[in-house]
């Protein structure tokens, strides 16, 4: 049986991972090893079993592996990955972060856009792969046929990015903010509307209002940034979008390289992502001929009539949480432009946007072996 190392699985992807690997019975494809950053050596349980974790800081220890998965981010990534290689490790590495991303030595998976790329990889010996940003994924997903057909000239997106995404102690954070504002405002039924207004104002605007993490509150709020300011008029994230697209559908290099561009906002939603694409067609199609190629994409699609009802209640983040299907609506014909479409696609980022993908890979190369 191979051996799989698990990094950073306690973080929230780790145990969404964990979560999935346990419902689909991954455990006893291989032998699984725990390790940790920061406790090594200390015994812990897992689904009911004893196991010493091993230190993944240890170059020694992670050598051993056949396999190993992290999702432990950048900077463990970029603290270990060259050492163990120049080490003469040989095993595969999976990694939810970004920190190799675009390196040519690592493919993105997502299998069920690039499957037959990711296969060709692994006969090439290619040893890296590599988990996509969340945001883009899940558009990916969701308009898969599209892009497979050829028939994109580009796309804007605008992103609305749920608190998770951040990490966990974001998360923490928008619901510390919930409880301050609950217990701070002065708030009846009877009381005038725009003095509560006012007055909660006051209060998600005052100094004690928690925001160590976000730095502003996101509470009743929107944060029109993510990630790094790349001081051209775009944030890293917003980046992120095109160059992983491109790389994720193989066409870095090609004439028909898809140009992305948009703004990517934090939102208060907990969990999922949304995106509000807008996008150009080489050609012009019907609705009805549109809503066919993108339930074609893949099996996950859950594509939502374009009514007020069905997208209220089946195009949000809380109806796409915890959930594989990823709910694509909205669709409309733009009437500023020729070929000009709209479309909203909603996804629980921590699972098809992180966990899944990577599970999805372990298993293809678990079952290669
Ligand atoms: N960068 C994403 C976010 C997380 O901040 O929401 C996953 O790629």
């Amino acid at each position: 049986m191979k051996k799989v190392g698990l990094i950073g699985w306690r973080g929230l992807v780790g145990s969404v991972l964990l979560k999935r690997m346990q419902q689909e019975d991954d455990f006893k494809k291989a032998k699984y090893y725990y390790f940790s950053t920061s406790n090594p050596n200390t015994e812990v349980v897992i689904h009911g079993n004893n196991y010493l974790l091993k230190d993944a800081n240890s170059i020694w220890h992670l050598a051993e592996m056949d396999i190993i998965l992290t999702c432990q981010g950048s900077s463990y990534t970029n603290s270990i990955y060259d050492e163990l290689r120049n080490n003469g490790w040989q095993g595969y590495w999976i990694d939810a972060s970004s920190a190799k991303r675009m390196h040519d030595d690592s493919i993105i998976a997502l299998d069920p856009v690039n499957k037959e790329a990711l296969i060709c990889a692994l006969d090439n010996g290619i040893k890296n792969f590599i988990g996509g940003n969340c945001s883009i994924t899940l558009s990916l997903l969701g308009l898969n046929s599209l892009f497979k057909e050829n028939l994109v000239e580009w796309c804007s997106m605008m992103t609305y990015q749920a608190a998770s995404g951040a990490g966990a102690a974001y998360v923490r954070e928008l619901l510390s903010q919930v409880k301050y504002l609950s217990d701070n405002l002065d708030f009846n039924n009877n009381a005038n509307t725009l003095n509560v207004i006012e007055n909660a104002h006051k209060v998600l605007s005052s100094e004690d209002f928690p925001k160590q993490q976000f730095c502003v509150p996101l509470l009743g709020n929107i944060i029109p940034w993510i990630d790094t300011d790349l001081m051209n008029g775009s944030s890293k994230e917003e980046w992120k979008g095109e160059v992983e697209l491109n790389k994720i559908l193989g066409l870095s290099t090609s004439k028909d390289y898809i140009k992305v561009d948009g703004l990517c906002i934090r939102v208060s939603s907990l969990r999922s992502h949304s995106a509000a694409i807008t996008f150009k067609l080489k050609k012009n199609l019907s609705l009805e001929e549109l809503e066919a190629i993108i339930k074609k994409s893949n099996p996950w699609i859950n594509f939502i009539a374009n009514n007020k009802e069905s997208s209220i209640h089946h195009l949000s983040p809380i109806a796409t949480s915890e959930s594989l299907k990823i709910a694509v609506g909205r669709l409309k014909k733009l009437n500023i432009g020729e070929n000009l479409y709209s479309v909203l696609t909603v996804g629980d980022q921590l699972l098809w946007g992180a966990a899944e993908p990577l599970r999805r890979m372990l298993n293809i190369l678990l079952q290669r072996s």
